[in-house]
């Protein structure tokens, strides 16, 4: 999607109906409340003195949830970011594109998130690779990344058609392997407002952009498995049990928790049997 078009679909009436049409909405609300128990979780376990970017923050929805969490937000839209600081008054709010690696220091974040698919956005594959770089860059040596993900076979086809990634292992008359790597897809709201062009990469390459950076990238399944994000982090770890742990119902801890882990899911679990007895 051209920056000149994220402008003007993003105007100050589309900002101020923002979070009641996108995230607190009837069809988005359990995803949102996913997203929100998976970034307690990670800025839970940096402790009180993490330090959060949200990169295409929005309205300052996700950084408003979290008052007493060192923060910040980046994003290009003027009538975003004017919500953002209405919601925000006190942090840091940079108005930019997020290809700009001289809008943020390097290494100063332990957790940096970028919410709704806002890397779809760009306008090319390799703009979305400088995204994930930049990214890279601006984390602490033990930061993580929290991306959620269009998983264009369930999120774009309501699971009615799967694209595969590799489309041709051996392909006929020049050989060689045939990936088919994104999807270009456009959404003409009934408004009138208008998300040309916007690009999902597959999630295979998603995950392979990641690894080029970061040692751990873990895909994680949430909201009743009807979304999908990435984990990363720059060091090895493991993610998975904890956000399935976290993102279902169930109290049975899985195996492989790590000590850190083991105690969130022991602190969850007295809170609910507190809760079952009072
Ligand atoms: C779908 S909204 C998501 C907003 C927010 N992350 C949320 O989850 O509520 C996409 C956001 O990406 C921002 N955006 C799009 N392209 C951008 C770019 N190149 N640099 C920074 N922000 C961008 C838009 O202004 C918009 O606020």
């Amino acid at each position: 999607m051209k920056i000149e078009q994220v402008l003007e679909t993003y105007d100050e009436a589309y900002a101020e109906a923002y979070n009641n049409t996108f995230l607190t909405d009837i069809h988005s609300q359990t995803k949102t409340k996913h997203e929100l128990k998976i970034l307690t979780h990670l800025l839970s376990e940096k402790g009180t003195e993490a330090r959060w970017l949200d990169v295409a923050c929005g309205t300052g929805y996700y950084l408003s949830c979290f008052p007493e969490i060192q923060r910040a937000g980046l994003d290009i839209s003027p009538a975003m970011l004017n919500i953002a600081r209405r919601k925000n008054p006190e942090i840091p709010l940079i108005q930019g594109n997020f290809r700009d690696k001289s809008l943020v220091k390097k290494g100063e974040w332990d957790i940096i998130s970028s919410m709704w698919w806002a890397y779809s956005f760009a306008e090319s594959i390799s703009e979305i690779e400088i995204l994930i770089a930049n990214i890279f860059d601006w984390l602490t040596d033990d930061g993580v990344c929290f991306m959620p993900i269009c998983n264009p076979a369930k999120n774009l086809y309501s699971g009615q058609t799967n694209i595969p990634y590799v489309a041709c292992e051996n392909a006929p008359a020049y050989g060689g392997k045939i990936l088919v790597t994104a999807v270009i897809w456009s959404w003409i709201e009934s408004n009138g407002k208008r998300h040309d062009n916007m690009l999902v990469p597959q999630m295979e390459y998603m995950v392979e952009m990641f690894k080029k950076h970061f040692s751990t990238v873990e895909i994680v399944e949430y909201a009743n498995g009807f979304y999908w994000g990435i984990l990363a982090a720059k060091k090895e770890r493991q993610f998975t049990n904890i956000c399935s742990e976290l993102t279902s119902e169930s109290t049975t801890p899985t195996a492989n928790l790590s000590p850190t882990q083991y105690s969130n899911f022991l602190n969850k679990f007295i809170r609910k049997l507190f809760h079952l007895r009072s």
